[in-house]
């Protein structure tokens, strides 16, 4: 795409009204960059126009309505896992949820601005959900995952899904769960597209731990979501 200098003159007081430090420009077209590089070497047959098809996707196409044991990291008010107990209705599904309920534990910076540590507090209150086969597990992942892990064994297809916006928490998670992925496991993410965040943890999980996977499903706009299988 080609701006006029009138174009060319409003973008550039764009991106310094942003206030964004030098490095933190660099890093992200650095992370855009291998986003782009990521793509063309990761091709997605299969791109949805929602979340909710994403999902539904995921557990129709792929998982065919088996019993899964679905993970999920940020809950928040319960939207996504709500979602996923009536779209998965077998009996032996477990969904487990995992959140402070105080919000982000940290600054989450983004080429839009930055939401403050506690974005998203909602006082502590877990959502009230009438279903046996939901558990919720309440604290900073870094804190309450590890004990979980202790007793946790794997019955049915794994599906995790981080949707915890910061590098952190989302690299945290992918490391902590590294034992209990095997081939055919599913990890969805939230906010994929978010250069120095989600996609940074993923590419450095999977290089890390040597991890291959295949790309399943996106969402536009952007590949904001995004699923891949372990193989
Ligand atoms: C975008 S919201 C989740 C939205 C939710 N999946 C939905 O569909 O409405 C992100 C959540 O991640 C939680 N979170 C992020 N990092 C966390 C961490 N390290 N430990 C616990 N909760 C965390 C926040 O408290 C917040 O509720």
């Amino acid at each position: 795409m080609r701006f006029s200098h009138n174009k060319r003159g409003i973008v550039k007081q764009l991106i310094a009204g942003c206030g964004l430090s030098p490095s933190f420009r660099i890093e992200i077209l650095n992370g855009l960059l291998k986003l782009g590089k990521w793509l063309k070497n990761n091709e997605c047959e299969v791109v949805v126009e929602s979340r909710e098809n994403l999902f539904q996707y995921i557990n129709n196409e792929i998982a065919k309505n088996a019993p899964i044991d679905y993970l999920e990291f940020g809950v928040y008010r319960g939207q996504s896992i709500r979602y996923w107990i009536q779209l998965n209705r077998d009996q032996n599904s477990r969904f487990i949820g995992f959140d402070s309920f105080k919000g982000l534990p940290e600054d989450w910076n983004l080429f839009t601005g930055v939401h403050p540590k506690g974005y998203l507090d909602l006082g502590g209150k877990i959502p009230e959900i009438n279903d046996q086969r939901v558990k919720f597990i309440k604290g900073y992942f870094q804190v309450a995952l590890p004990g979980f892990l202790k007793r946790f064994n794997a019955n049915n297809r794994l599906i995790i899904n981080i949707d915890a916006d910061l590098y952190s928490s989302t690299l945290y998670v992918l490391a902590s769960l590294n034992h209990l992925m095997s081939p055919g496991s599913i990890i969805i993410f939230g906010t994929f597209s978010s250069v120095t965040h989600q996609f940074k943890a993923f590419t450095d999980f999977t290089k890390s731990f040597m991890r291959n996977y295949k790309l399943l499903v996106a969402s536009d706009p952007f590949y904001s979501q995004l699923a891949i299988v372990i193989v």
